[in-house]
């Protein structure tokens, strides 16, 4: 079992699919360490009530990016992690965290990268019209959601959507994606060669 960490800012709802996912037998990960920017986040309760190690890492500690990830890094390292997997984590890595993990950060987007990177995915891609977005999982790069791409999951924009009930279905797909992709990592499936990430057997 590889040892996962994940980092989180908000609901954790990601964090908790993964969480179900590994409970049932079907992502060969073990979850160490929970980490999280909001003393309050509900994704540090969610880790805790399963018996996981959660912790609030105060950003009002330290004098920079870099002064802040270099706590985060210390904390991944001494629990020997594997794998860091972002899940609604509202910071930009600096690339100082980057090069300590290469191929080795994981995030999920709520909508078809390239299209609408940034913090509004899903309001961006119902301003825009366009009829399909989705949800995609990539490794992190130095950029703001420009590494290579590990899955995506396509869904439909319906004529009465909301940016709230375009989130709830872009969310159930999120929950398909986010546990297969850990999974992949941690058997070692996921190849990268360049900018593209392929799946081997
Ligand atoms: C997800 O929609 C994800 O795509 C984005 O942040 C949201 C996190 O939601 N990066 P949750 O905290 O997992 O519920």
């Amino acid at each position: 079992m590889k040892r996962v960490a994940v980092l989180a800012s908000g609901q954790g709802t990601n964090l908790e699919a993964i969480l179900e996912e590994i409970a049932q037998g079907k992502v060969a990960a073990r979850v160490v360490l929970v980490i999280s920017d909001r003393e309050r986040a509900p994704a540090l309760e969610r880790a805790r009530r399963r018996g996981i190690r959660a912790m609030f890492v105060d950003p009002g500690l330290y004098r920079s990016r870099e002064e802040y990830d270099a706590a985060v890094i210390g904390e991944l390292k001494e629990e020997r992690v594997e794998l860091v997997v972002l899940a609604g984590f509202m910071r930009l890595l600096s690339p100082l965290f980057i090069r300590e993990f290469p191929m080795r950060v994981m995030n999920i987007h709520p909508a078809l990268l390239p299209s609408f990177p940034g913090t509004s995915g899903i309001e961006d891609a119902l301003a825009y019209g366009v009829k399909v977005t989705g949800c995609t999982v990539h490794f992190v790069d130095e950029g703001l959601d420009t590494g290579p791409v590990i899955l995506q999951e396509a869904v439909p924009v319906i004529q009465d959507d909301t940016a709230e009930t375009l989130h709830q279905r872009v969310h159930a797909a999120e929950y398909r994606l986010y546990p297969r992709a850990v999974d992949l990592f941690c058997r070692d499936k996921l190849k990268v060669e360049g900018r593209r990430c392929y799946i081997v057997e």
